[in-house]
This record gives structure tokens, sequence and C-alpha cells, in this order.
């Protein structure tokens, strides 16, 4: 299926590694010119070589960090004008107990995970409007629909965001400019087996053992992979994909239980 964004160019955030690796790539493979962002320079201009010569697109890197203001500014200024925004790639500090949460942990959360992408759409979508077309995707959880406590740090920023995506979604969507967010369940990137080699040192177990208990957790009774999350984002930036808009798409191998 062509997507019908050759040509196109996208800012894809969080790019270097895992899922925005994947949906950057996804995205190339369509002919779309990138801005890919990450912090660590070197990880981000292998990644972005990596992809210019797979697919022959335009790829400008910005290595800054998007969880303080500077960074969103610095990254805009490369790119006033994309006709796809990925914000994807925050993760809160690891701190899972919810006694020790502090006003600072909480600041510095909102501003990674709420602040960061609000910035990056306001800074991108009356642009968009203007040219009649746009694509916004935020890479959140699926803990936004079945919030845990160990995760409110992050969930409960991304359930601001959630409020303000869905109440843009009805103001955009006359000049076919689109939001929605993803909610990934577990997939299969460094980060996330770095998470399960430390659940698995936590409770003294090998990590084969805590992997497969993970699994389990879903119908699928498997990771997902990268490349099926990058799939979905990319057909959601597609030139089809104009009538979905302000949704809150989980993508979680049938974790999730609930009918909506
Ligand atoms: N993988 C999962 O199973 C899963 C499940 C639920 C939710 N999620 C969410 O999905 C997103 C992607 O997950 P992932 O597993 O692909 O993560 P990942 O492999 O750790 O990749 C994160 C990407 O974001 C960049 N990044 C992180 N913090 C940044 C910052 N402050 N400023 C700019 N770039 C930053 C990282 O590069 P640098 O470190 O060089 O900056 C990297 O390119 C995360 O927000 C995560 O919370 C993932």
């Amino acid at each position: 299926m062509d997507l019908g964004i050759a040509g196109r160019k996208a800012i894809v955030c969080g790019a270097s590694r895992g899922l925005g690796n994947a949906i950057a790539n996804a995205l190339a493979a369509e002919g779309v010119h990138l801005l890919m962002c990450a912090r660590d320079r070197a990880v981000l201009d292998r990644a972005a070589g990596d992809i210019r010569s797979r697919f022959g697109v335009e790829v400008a890197t910005v290595a800054t960090d998007l969880s303080v203001p500077a960074g969103r500014t610095e990254l805009l200024a490369a790119c006033a004008d994309p006709d796809i925004l990925i914000h994807n790639g925050a993760w809160p500090a690891d701190k899972p107990d919810y006694r020790r949460w502090t006003r600072a942990d909480w600041d510095a959360a909102l501003d990674a995970m709420m602040m960061a992408p609000i910035d990056l759409i306001r800074g991108v979508v009356e642009g968009m409007i203007e040219r009649r077309f746009g694509r916004i995707v935020t890479v959140t959880s699926r803990f936004v629909k079945e919030p845990k406590l160990e995760h409110a740090l992050s969930v409960s920023p991304r359930l601001g965001l959630a409020g303000y995506v869905g109440g843009l979604a009805r103001e955009i969507a006359p000049h076919n400019v689109t939001i929605n967010a993803l909610l990934p369940g577990i997939f299969e990137t460094e980060t996330q087996r770095a998470y399960g080699r430390s659940l698995a040192t936590a409770a003294g177990k090998p990590l084969d053992e805590t992997w497969a208990a993970r699994e389990s957790t879903n119908a699928a009774r498997r990771f997902g992979k990268p490349e099926e999350f990058a799939s979905l984002c990319a057909w959601l930036c597609s030139a089809q994909a104009g009538f979905i808009t302000g949704q809150n798409i989980v993508m979680d191998g049938g974790g999730y239980p609930g009918v909506l």
C-alpha cells in the first residue's frame, strides 16, 4: 500500500533507538525526509547514516534533550514546517516507590512527558493548518488505559497530554491535520531488555524466566516487534488516515482486557 507521503518531511523524536528508530525507518521507506532527534549524538548520527544509505531520503539530526524547553526550541528551529511530528522517547526516572516521589520528580516528569510534546505540537500545528496537511502521533503507554501506581509518574503527565490532544484534535480536524496517541504494550527494545534485567536481578531469578513471565502477560504471549508498532504509526501518518483523529490506540498483543 502506497501511503501517499513520499517527499513529505517528518520530525521523529527519540529516533536513534527502539520504537522511534523503527518509526523513522518505516517513514523513510515511504520516501519521507527526516529530522531525527535524540540526546546521544554518536548513536543518533549512526542511525541517521544507516537510514540515508538504505532509503536515499534526506536525513538531518538534532542531538538535544527534549525534556527541557531549550531542547524543544532547538529542535523546532531546525525544521519549522514539518508535515509529520512524532513525539516519542521519554521515560520517567526509575523510582518505583511512590512514597519517595518529590515535587522535583513531578516537575521533571511533567516537563518531559506532557510539556515537551505540547510545546512541539504548538510549534508545528499552525503551519500544518495553513498547508492543509498534518499528521501528529504521540507515543505514550498502555498504562494510560490501565493505570498502575508504580507508573504514575509517567501515566499522570501522559493522561494530561491525552486531554490536550483530545481537545486539539477536534479543533484541527477541518484542516486535514490529525493527532493520535499510540499506546504501546511491551515491545522488544534495548530499554525494555534492560528493564527485564533489572526485574530479574531484583527478584533473584534468571533473565529467561523473567522475560518469559513478562511475555505471558498479554494474549499473544510475546513481546511486540518495533517494526509492527512502526507500521501502524506510519499508516497514521498516511494520506489515507485523514479521518482518524483524537484516538488513543493500544497496541499490546491483546493485553488490555476492556472493550472500549
Ligand atoms: N518499549 C516498550 O515496551 C514501551 C512500553 C510502554 C511505553 N513505551 C514508551 O515508548 C517510548 C519509546 O520506548 P523505547 O523502548 O523505544 O525507548 P528507547 O529504546 O529507550 O528509546 C528512546 C529514544 O528516545 C531518546 N530519548 C530519550 N530521552 C530523551 C530526551 N530527553 N530527549 C531526546 N531524546 C530522548 C533516546 O535516545 P537518547 O537516550 O540518546 O536520548 C532513544 O532514541 C518511551 O516513551 C516509552 O515510555 C515503551
